[in-house]
C-alpha cells in the first residue's frame, strides 16, 4: 500500500514529502478552506513540492455534469499530475466518462457503499476514495468497505481503478486499511507522525545513547 498526504497545508506536505514516504496528495474543499488561500495558489504550490498524483476537487457548488466537466479541464491543465475528485453522484459518473474519455485522471470521492465504488470504476474513475473514518463516526465498519471493494475489483479482474483509503483517522486505519487490501492509504500529516511512533524505540534510543556516555561520555 502507497502512501499520499491528506491536505491542503504546504507546510505539512513539505515535512511528508521529505520524510520520503508519500508519493501524492489529496485535498477537498474544506481542506483548501482552511488554507486561507486561493485554490489555484495552493494547487500550483503543492505540484512543485509533490512530483506524483495531486487530487484537487471540482467547487463544492458545481453539481451539474457540464460544470463538473469545464472544471475537471480546467484542474487537469494546471499540470500534468494533476486528479480531479469528483463527488459521487449520476452528474458525477457523467462527469467522470467525460473527462476519463479525454485521458483525464479521475479520483470518485465520498464513496460510502461497494455499489458506488463499482459504478465509479465502470464509469472510468482512476481511483475510488472510500471514506472510513466517517463510517466508524456514525458506528459503523468503515474497514470493511475497503475490504469489501478490494474483493470487489479483485474478481472482476478487468478494473484497474485504484482505491484510496480516504477519511483515516489513527494509525490502526492504516494498518487496517493495508490488510484489507487498498492501493492507497491517504493519511494527515499528524497520522504519519503518529505511525512513526512507539515507546520501545523511545525507550530502546536512550538505553543507547546512556550505555554508550556511561563508557565514552559525550
Ligand atoms: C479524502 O480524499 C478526503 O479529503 C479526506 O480523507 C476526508 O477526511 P475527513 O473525513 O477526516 O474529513
Amino acid at each position: 500500500m502507497k502512501f499520499f498526504v491528506d491536505t491542503a497545508d504546504v507546510d505539512e506536505i513539505r515535512k511528508a514529502n521529505d520524510m520520503g514516504v508519500i508519493c501524492g496528495v489529496t485535498t477537498n474543499p474544506s481542506l483548501i478552506a482552511k488554507s486561507g488561500r486561493k485554490f489555484e495558489d495552493v494547487i500550483k504550490e503543492i505540484t512543485s513540492i509533490v512530483d506524483g498524483p495531486i487530487s484537487g476537487e471540482v467547487k463544492a457548488t458545481t453539481t451539474d455534469a457540464e460544470g463538473m466537466i469545464k472544471e475537471g479541464r480546467e484542474i487537469a491543465a494546471i499540470h500534468p499530475n494533476m486528479v480531479v475528485k469528483i463527488p459521487m453522484t449520476v452528474e458525477g459518473l457523467k462527469a467522470v466518462k467525460v473527462l476519463s474519455s479525454e485521458g483525464i485522471k479521475t479520483n470518485v470521492t465520498l464513496i460510502f457503499s461497494a455499489n458506488q465504488a463499482l459504478l465509479a470504476a465502470r464509469a472510468g474513475a482512476t481511483y475510488v476514495s472510500p471514506f472510513l473514518g466517517r463510517i466508524d463516526d456514525i458506528s459503523g465498519y468503515g474497514i470493511d468497505l475497503v475490504r469489501q471493494i478490494a474483493d470487489i475489483f479483485d474478481v472482476a479482474k478487468d478494473i484497474h481503478t485504484e482505491i484510496i483509503a480516504a477519511s483515516i483517522r489513527n494509525p490502526i486505519h492504516v494498518t487496517d486499511c493495508a490488510l484489507a487490501g487498498a492501493d492507497i492509504a491517504t493519511v494527515p500529516y499528524k497520522v504519519i507522525v503518529q505511525m512513526t511512533k512507539h515507546p520501545l524505540t523511545d525507550a530502546g534510543i536512550e538505553k543507547f545513547q546512556a550505555d554508550y556516555k556511561a563508557v565514552f561520555g559525550e
